[in-house]
């Protein structure tokens, strides 16, 4: 029979100490921690390993233990209760963590699991450091009942009120499923593994049951049908360790909280570069596209750039690059995917990456190149005028420092959404190539010049004639310029040194707004 806790020398104590733990670190036990290697997952203490520097993960409430009775739960051991929890060093800077253990009964949440991310939430948003969320969990712990979702509830109330404070970021490296992809959603940043994630609020079954449609998890909810289709998902990665590697790279470039300093790195790139490559990149025919990307990494340090939502919205690129080691958010049009146009999907993708970084003082800069916004019924019914909104108030709101360039086309609403002068932006420059307009040529002659137009002898030859004098006036950035709408006209190949110097001016820029509760973005 065991001795009695107080019968026992402390060597003892010590001794039972480290056993107890042991058991605990050892999580689901051999047999469950190598079903989840043979699906090609790694278990949360392996995840941990990889995310955080060697021997700097500090582990949060490991003895926290379940309270259920009910449906076999009764005297049932789960170890760490299924999540792992607690806060290391991401090179060299402290990041909180929750890491759900499949091997851990699922990781299933229930009521002391769910207590243990709250709490290690809690100590990021007090410590003022950024919270990752490694997802991999059967769900709601189906036996605990309301606990579990009242658990849940706590998480999405964390999410929402830390949102904008701290940045957080969500990994899914299991399955996803129910109310619990909603944690993932609230977060700034979502992380999807191929072949072995997926996030769905209901599975395949029910989909077929309710609405009699066939489709498998992956095509459902796997990670390119929300980084191509949803938008749900920022990173498809490979594996994990892709996934982790890819998450370190996000949090080189965020702030540890709204209050932090941005996190600056040596930079070994030059301030004056010039990029002569620039000078050749627009076509000479108006309605050839080109890769936008090339113009962002010729201005980024070392050409990095780092990309979410890769696959979605490609009509608009957001990217995080850096300039003389000072993080910069870029959006962007890119004219080889849909001439650039803003739609919906680019709408949303664009203006809640500006939140982002306009919440944790990331400067924001502006390349131009579209058409306008999208017509049509399918983009009207889809509601462009209030997905595009969203850009007008992103812009609009943000207080960092705003710097524009026009490269080519910046026609009607399209102009002002992507960063115009009037929503604020800092410096407004254009390339002699841009196009500044309320509308195209022709469309523009065909609205004011009806009656000269069908009147004429050759109605095409008129427009055209028309059309000509209309590009003169307003399809080049000089009549812009002259007005001071934008500030300079500048050569293609400058536009690093000139942003570099623009960013280095205003990096103390401070801007108050009108004191009230919060905005009424259009959602
Ligand atoms: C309790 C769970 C569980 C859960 C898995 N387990 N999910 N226990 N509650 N939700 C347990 C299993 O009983 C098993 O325990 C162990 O975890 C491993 O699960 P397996 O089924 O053996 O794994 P696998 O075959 O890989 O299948 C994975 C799975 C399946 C597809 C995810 O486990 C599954 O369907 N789970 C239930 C999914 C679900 O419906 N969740 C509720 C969603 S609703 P033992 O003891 O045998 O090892 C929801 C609402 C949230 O989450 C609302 C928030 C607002």
């Amino acid at each position: 029979m065991e001795k009695d806790q107080t019968q026992k020398t402390t060597a003892e104590k010590i001794g039972a100490f480290i056993e107890r733990k042991n058991l605990l670190l050892s999580m689901g036990g051999e047999k469950m921690i190598q079903k989840q290697h043979e699906q090609g997952k790694l278990t949360a203490r392996e995840r941990i390993g990889l995310l955080f520097d060697p021997g700097t993960f500090q582990e949060v409430q490991l003895f926290v233990k379940h309270r259920s009775s009910l449906f076999g739960l009764a005297g049932k051991e789960i170890n760490a209760d299924g999540v792992i929890t607690g806060f290391g060093q991401v090179n060299g800077r402290v990041v909180f963590v929750a890491a759900q253990d499949f091997t851990s009964s699922g990781g299933s949440l229930g009521e002391m699991h769910a207590q243990k991310i709250w709490k290690v939430m809690d100590m990021a948003v007090d410590a003022r450091k950024p919270f990752v969320a490694l997802n991999d969990s059967g769900g709601a712990r189906i036996q605990e009942g309301i606990t579990a979702l009242h658990g849940y509830a706590g998480i999405f109330y964390r999410n929402s009120i830390a949102s904008g404070y701290i940045p957080q970021i969500s990994a899914i490296m299991g399955p996803t499923a129910g109310g619990a992809v909603y944690s993932p959603a609230l977060t700034d940043w979502v992380f999807m593994v191929k072949n072995n994630s997926y996030m769905y609020i209901t599975g395949p079954d029910v989909v077929k049951a309710v609405i009699a449609e066939e489709v498998s998890h992956e095509e459902l909810g796997g990670p390119m049908a929300h980084a191509a289709k949803s938008g749900v998902c920022h990173f498809a990665t490979e594996n994990d360790e892709d996934c982790l590697n890819r998450v370190k790279t996000l949090l080189s470039y965020l702030p540890d909280s709204c209050h932090s300093p941005l996190p600056v790195v040596p930079c070994t790139d030059s301030a004056d570069r010039e990029c002569p490559e620039l000078d050749a990149v627009i076509p000479d025919k108006a309605t050839r596209g080109y890769d936008m990307k090339k113009i962002i990494a010729a201005v980024a340090d070392n050409q990095e750039i780092f990309e979410p939502h890769e696959f979605w919205a490609k009509n608009v690129v957001v990217a995080f690059i850096r300039i003389m080691g000072r993080p910069v958010g870029v959006i962007a049009n890119n004219p080889r995917f849909g001439a650039g146009v803003l739609d919906v999907n680019a709408s949303d993708k664009a203006a809640r990456f500006i939140r982002f970084c306009d919440a944790f003082n990331i400067p924001l800069l502006t390349f131009t190149d579209l058409p306008g916004y999208m017509p049509g019924t399918q983009q009207e019914w889809s509601g462009i005028i209030r997905h595009g909104a969203k850009m007008l108030h992103a812009y609009s709101e943000a207080t960092v420092p705003k710097i524009s360039v026009v490269t080519r086309k910046a026609y009607g609403g399209g102009y002002i959404a992507m960063c115009a002068k009037g929503l604020g932006a800092d410096y407004a420059m254009a390339w002699p190539s841009a196009e500044i307009a309320v509308m195209g040529a022709e469309g523009a002659c065909n609205v004011i010049y009806r009656r000269e137009i069908s009147g004429a002898a050759d109605p095409a030859a008129k427009r055209r004639d028309l059309a000509a004098s209309y590009e003169e006036q307003f399809n080049n950035p000089y009549f812009a310029a002259s007005l001071g709408i934008i500030d300079e006209i500048i050569l293609p190949r400058e536009t690093r040194k000139r942003v570099a110097a623009l960013l280095d001016a205003f990096k103390e820029k401070v801007q108050t707004r009108l004191s009230k509760r919060h905005n009424n973005i259009p959602l």
